[in-house]
């Protein structure tokens, strides 16, 4: 029997596995934490690690028509003022006056309570995958404390940025649950300030990258002019990013520094773009099932074209199931040619490139597909997170907690056991194993305890196999117990079969 936890309680439970067995921690938590930043732990690192050496493997280097690209996270400020965010990157907030606490005004939902034709009054909710339910049951309540006779209107919720004046002083502020303290939506930027050099005035102000595309921008004329590449052609990029998320929650969902996995595409302007689209849509799903995550769990949300920016074409995000409902997990947006157009006119050079199969002069179009690190973690964590039942040492059915990790991202790959600590025959031959193991994966070596809780503690990290060394190993023939972590099946192989089975696991 397998179950996940009630979609309620399966962020807590994740939380609380990640704290324990070293996976994530609250970044300066003997200092309290720090609201919106995340440490990664030993388990953490390895996992991060191995999603981002999946993806660059993946979209890098078995591919012929993308190029890398490591750029610095401060740049130039005026590449910050050509791609619009200096003007334009900011989200709109709302603040309570009485609790002190800021909303994002897209997260701050409410709507007026009708009985009768007559609005009583007014409700809010922060979004939730509940809102509708909580916002209808204050309502209820709004009309049973004014014993107001007649029919209550559906409650149909709006998000704060579609407030009208009028409406500021009447709606309660959530902290509160009263009304006239929450201000009217203000624009709030996101982008990290900092000063450079020994100046200390305006003209030192740089920014925190918010996001890591324009620092393909910034290079697309230094790898056009350097490498081989062709129309069409992509560069990738992994780094850091920061926002100063006026709300940052749901874990490593939404944090202020993150860490991003971007390409853009480079196009030709009369290319059948749609199509283009639609194979790095399918590239996206077909990698993110590549690492584990179940294909019923990801949907497409295509942007209305009335709700795209100016300069966007088309844009579908891969939605995810995670535990705090579905929700972005990868953006694949058609950006036309507006960020190139704008460093060629800021930075006076120009951004044309020559295409040899057409002979034509062009500024290319690009497709973006921008992925965060932390985001698709939280993803792999919500599809491994399993409980079922298992039989003991005893054979008698026992709950067990276990990550069913890929192989090829697990942070462990493979635990070695010797059956019996103290049978230094044993001991020998299993570290002879992880010695020789150790040199191409990261696996574990445990001699303690009974070796069903071996099991169970490496279940619980979601290492994929264990390899326990007996007395057949080292009497008979020299095989060792593979054991897969799934099914828990067990079964004899020769090193050389080790090997060969690891290696198509992991590496594959
Ligand atoms: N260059 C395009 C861009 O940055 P975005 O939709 O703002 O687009 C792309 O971000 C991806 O980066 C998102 O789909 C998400 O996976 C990740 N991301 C964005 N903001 C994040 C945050 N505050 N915390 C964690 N991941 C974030």
């Amino acid at each position: 029997m397998t179950a996940k936890a009630s979609s309620d309680g399966l962020m807590e439970e994740i939380v609380g596995l990640c704290k324990r067995r070293g996976f994530i921690f609250p970044s300066s938590e003997i200092y309290g934490g720090y609201n919106g930043f995340y440490d990664y732990g030993p388990l953490g690192v390895e996992l991060r690690n191995n999603i981002k050496q999946a993806w660059w493997r993946d979209m890098v280097q078995r591919r012929d028509d993308i190029e890398g690209l490591d750029s610095t996270i401060i740049m130039h400020p005026d590449i910050w003022k050509a791609s619009g965010h200096v003007d334009g990157f900011s989200d709109p907030m709302v603040d309570c006056r009485e609790s002190k606490l800021r909303y994002r005004a897209d997260q701050l939902f409410f709507a007026p309570v009708i009985v009768a034709g007559e609005t009583i009054g007014y409700v809010s909710v922060v979004e939730c995958p509940e809102q509708q339910e909580i916002a209808e049951k204050a309502a209820a309540d709004i009309k049973r404390k004014a014993a107001k006779q007649g029919t209550l209107e559906p409650i149909v919720l709006k998000d704060y940025t579609e407030s009208k004046p009028e409406e500021y002083d009447l709606v309660p502020s959530p902290a509160t649950g009263k009304p006239g303290s929450l201000t009217a939506p203000r624009e709030f930027k996101l982008m990290f300030e900092t000063k450079v050099g020994p100046l200390a005035d305006e003209s030192a102000v740089a920014y925190l990258r918010p996001e890591t595309a324009q620092g393909i921008f910034a290079n697309y004329k230094n790898i056009v002019d350097t490498g081989r590449v062709k129309i069409p052609f992509g560069i990738a990029q992994i780094g850091k990013a920061f926002r100063n998320e006026i709300t940052p929650r749901n874990f490593i969902f939404r944090s202020r520094e993150f860490e991003q996995m971007e390409i853009e595409y480079f196009i030709s302007p009369s290319a059948d773009w749609k199509t283009l689209h639609r194979e790095w849509i399918d590239t996206c799903i077909d990698w993110l099932v590549s690492i584990g995550l179940p294909r019923e769990d990801i949907s497409e949300d295509i942007h209305p074209e009335d709700k795209l920016a100016f300069y966007s074409r088309a844009t579908t995000d891969l939605m995810f199931q995670f535990p705090h409902g579905e929700q972005e997990l990868w953006g694949v947006a058609c950006r036309g040619d507006y960020d190139l157009m704008q460093h060629q006119k800021h930075s006076g050079k120009s951004m044309t490139i020559f295409d040899e199969a057409s002979k034509e002069k062009f500024v290319p179009h690009v497709i973006e597909p921008s992925l965060g690190v932390d985001r698709t973690l939280l993803a792999v964590l919500t599809a491994a997170y399993t409980q079922d039942e298992v039989p003991n040492d005893k054979g008698v059915a026992e709950k067990r907690l276990v990550l069913k990790f890929s192989p090829k991202i697990a942070p462990v790959k493979a635990a070695i056991f010797p059956l019996l600590k103290n049978k230094p025959e044993l001991v020998e031959r299993a570290q002879a194993l992880y010695k020789k193991l150790q040199r191409r994966w990261n696996v574990f070596y445990d001699a303690s305890g009974a070796i069903g809780r071996r099991y169970r503690r490496q279940d619980e990290i979601g290492t994929p196999f264990g390899i326990t060394i007996d007395f057949d190993t080292i009497e008979k023939d020299g095989t060792v117990t593979l054991r897969d972590r799934d099914t828990c099946e067990q079964r004899r192989v020769t090193e050389d079969e080790l090997i060969q089975f690891l290696e198509e696991q992991i590496d594959g």
